[in-house]
Parts: C-alpha cells; structure tokens; sequence
C-alpha cells in the first residue's frame, strides 16, 4: 500500500548535467531520498522483488549502497552486510577487484561474514558497469554465498551492466536507457 501512489520514482531522481566530468549525466538520488514517501515506496519496491527468495543477508557497497541497503535488510528481516574499500574492515576480510574507467579499485567484506549457503541479496543505489556490482557477487561467491539477485533503485541499461551480472537476476526501479 505505501508503495502505491508514488508512481514513477523517476519523479524524485535529478539530473546533474556534467557531473563529476563534462559529458556525464549524473543521477542524483538525494531528492527521492529528502521525501518520505518516495523513500518509503522505493524500499517497498524493491524488497517486493526479494520477498520471494528468502534472503537472509543483503549486501551492499559504500557509499550509496549503505543508504537503502540498511532499510532494505529491515524491511525484509534480513541482516546487512557491509562491502568497504580496502583497509576500512577491522577483521580479516576477502577482496574483489574491479575495473573503473581509469585504472582499478577493490572492495573488502569480512571473511566471516556470510554463512556458508546463505541467500544473498546484492544492493546499490544504481547500476552502471556493472563494475561494483559483480565484485560483490564475487565477494558472496568466495564466501560460500548464494547470489539471489541484485536490486537497485536506478539503472544506466545503455552502458551494459545487466549483460555483466549475468547469469544473475537484476532488477532496477528506474532505467535511463
Ligand atoms: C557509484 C554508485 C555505484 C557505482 C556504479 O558509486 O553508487 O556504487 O558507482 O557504477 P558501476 O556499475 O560502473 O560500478 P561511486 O563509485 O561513485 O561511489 P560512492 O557510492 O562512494 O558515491
Ligand atoms: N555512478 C556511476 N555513474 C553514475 C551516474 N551517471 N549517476 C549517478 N551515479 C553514478
């Protein structure tokens, strides 16, 4: 019910013409998240894609991942499990690179952070590459984990990274194509 009425979140997304660098429309997600029943309706939403897969842990990215990713563990009584850059985690972690338009980077998770098995949802804000993405699934996969499906609020399908999270299920709740 608090899903409905809000309609296409695209509404509460703005444009940032040339942000961080000229030729970049960047999204911004900061007016959806300033309205409370937007905010309410997107987590709605997408733990309406996860409700069915028994998702016991759902994984994220800082730092965009971390803002809905909390939500979205509550909302579907899971636990959260934070993915941080490289020598944030105090424990012993595993790392996944990827690859960023210049160069590469890495994300941590706590090595002992998934149960062997265990039904993961994997979140972020938006999905571009996919880059961040699939170095999550990786992350669950070297765990022992079970990549359920990954959600995102938005999605950039022109630049391909459904096709890169193959053959994992990716939904999104706004497409710019
Ligand atoms: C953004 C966004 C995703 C990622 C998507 O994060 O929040 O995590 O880029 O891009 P990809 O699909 O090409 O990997 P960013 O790296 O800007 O960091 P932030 O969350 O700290 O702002
Ligand atoms: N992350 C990667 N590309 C992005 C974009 N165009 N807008 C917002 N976040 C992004």
């Amino acid at each position: 019910p608090e899903a409905a009425g809000f309609g296409d979140l695209r509404a509460y997304i703005r444009d940032i013409p040339d942000y961080p660098r000229p030729g970049i429309v960047f999204r911004d997600i900061t007016p959806l998240l300033l309205d409370p029943g937007a905010l309410s309706a997107a987590v709605a939403r997408i733990a309406a894609f996860a409700s069915a897969r028994d998702v016991q842990f759902v994984v994220a990215a800082e730092a965009r991942g971390f803002i809905l990713g909390g939500a979205l563990a509550r909302e579907l009584g899971a636990g959260f499990v934070p993915a941080r850059k490289p020598g944030k985690l105090p424990a012993r972690t595993v790392s996944a690179e990827y690859i960023l338009e210049y160069g590469v980077d890495a994300l941590e998770m706590h090595a002992d952070a998934l149960a062997h098995g265990a039904n993961v949802l994997v979140h972020d804000d938006l999905l571009a590459t996919g880059g961040t993405a699939r170095a999550l699934c990786d992350l669950v996969e070297q765990l022992g984990g079970h990549v359920v499906g990954c959600a995102f609020l938005a999605e950039l399908s022109f630049l391909g990274g459904r096709e890169r999270l193959a053959p994992f299920d990716v939904h999104a709740l706004v497409d710019y194509p």
